[in-house]
């Protein structure tokens, strides 16, 4: 989000610096990993629109790539409707879908195991097809990013460098980094995952996120003709199964002859990055073990090449992200911009793009109320952090 709002700032003309606690093309925070997935299906109209109007931005990206960053191989729902959660984002995403005229096929769970080599989906599964959603290259949309920012002259990219303080007044911002470098500019544009909270809190702002290890894995194919689209599998929780997996294509850039499965929930959750675990929870590996071996054929249901990454959410699931000004409690906040939490990958150009309108020009077009950093989000502060699983997302 970082680069994609300096990027923007270049685009306009600004100068920008962008601060890096890691390396730009980072494993520790939530850029790791090699895919997301890019869905036009949400439940609530305003987010169908965000991803609609982040296309022409990713397509404008795309025009200095050779790399696909965004394949269309079509985005599979699926899942038990009986149950309510199900069923609210399934049957959710078909009202808007239908509303805002965006095409999609529906399929029972024989027509998914005709045309997908998914088996033993209970008969009584129902799902979609929407055949423009797919699969974001991580690494080659950083790498398209950093490359174009490198072209600005009025760009500096600073990696390794941790921020440990952040200071605004009527003359802009300043800020002091770990090695005891301080900055000074007119305004700041806060990008950083699961790590916002812990830098607003100085402030005296009370961002209210929790931190998801999320873990990831891929599965050898067993015949070169297994492949999917990307998809998302809905299923009722069990006792010791939240029951939400989702996967992708097999991707050439990526562990190639095996395909990733990962589980859509996370056992691990907390507040601070710092309580990051070693290694993702096994619980996670298991379960998706299991679910690949009860329902991918085509995969040996071995995990391979595991991984985690962190993802920051906002405590009240019913706040999709944070996109905003800090709160006016802080002293001169307006020259704070703040984008932090939510499953955003999808909309990365269009995030750097609305940072930077606030940024620069202190509005954006796009509608961004949803996202306020606000008492909505301050009220849910005795909201507990035991879930591992939600269906809105
Ligand atoms: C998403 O489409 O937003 C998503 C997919 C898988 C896991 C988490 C989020």
């Amino acid at each position: 989000m970082g680069l994609a709002t300096a990027y923007q700032v270049c685009k306009d003309g600004a100068r920008v610096l962008v601060v890096e606690r890691g390396a730009f093309m980072h494993e520790d925070s939530s850029s790791g990993g090699a895919t997301r997935q890019f869905r036009l299906q949400y439940a609530e109209e305003y987010m169908a629109r965000m991803v609609q109007a982040s296309i022409p931005l990713w397509n404008e990206l795309q025009g200095h790539t050779d790399k696909l960053l965004r394949s269309q191989v079509g985005s599979l729902w699926f899942g038990d409707p009986e149950t309510s959660g199900s069923e609210g984002q399934i049957n959710g995403a078909i009202e808007v879908m239908t509303a805002l005229k965006i095409p999609f096929e529906r399929l029972t769970a024989g027509q998914i195991e005709e045309r997908f080599a998914f088996r033993g989906l209970p008969e009584h599964y129902r799902g979609f097809l929407q055949a423009d959603g797919g699969t974001i290259h991580v690494p080659a949309t950083l790498r398209v990013m950093l490359a174009e920012l490198r072209t600005y002259k009025q760009a500096t990219l600073l990696p390794s460098e941790a921020v440990t303080e952040i200071r605004s007044s009527a003359g802009g911002v300043t800020i002091a980094t770990a090695s005891g470098a301080r900055f000074s500019g007119g305004k700041l544009v806060l990008t950083a995952g699961p790590y916002a909270a812990r830098m607003l809190a100085p402030l005296g702002v009370t961002l209210e996120m929790e931190i998801w290890q999320m873990a990831s894995c891929y599965f050898s194919k067993l015949r070169p003709d297994v492949d999917y689209p990307s998809w998302f599998a809905f299923e009722a929780e069990r006792a010791d199964d939240p029951g939400l997996y989702y996967g992708f294509e097999e991707v050439g850039w990526s562990n190639p002859g095996t395909i990733r499965v990962a589980p859509a929930f996370a056992n691990h959750i907390f507040s601070d990055p710092d309580e990051r675990a070693p290694r993702p929870d096994p619980r996670d590996i298991a379960y998706t073990e299991r679910w690949v071996a009860a329902h991918m054929p085509g995969l040996d249901p071995r995990a391979l090449s595991v991984s985690s990454c962190l993802a920051a959410l906002p405590r009240d699931d019913s706040h999709k992200m944070f996109l905003d000004f800090a709160p006016g409690s802080v002293p001169h906040g307006d020259n704070i911009v703040v984008f932090a939490g939510g499953w955003a990958f999808k909309f990365v150009p269009l995030v750097g793009r609305i940072c930077a309108d606030l940024a620069l020009h202190g509005r954006t077009a796009y509608d961004i109320s949803h996202f306020a950093i606000g008492p909505a989000a301050a009220a849910k502060s005795g909201v507990p952090i035991s879930r591992r699983r939600r269906l809105v997302f």
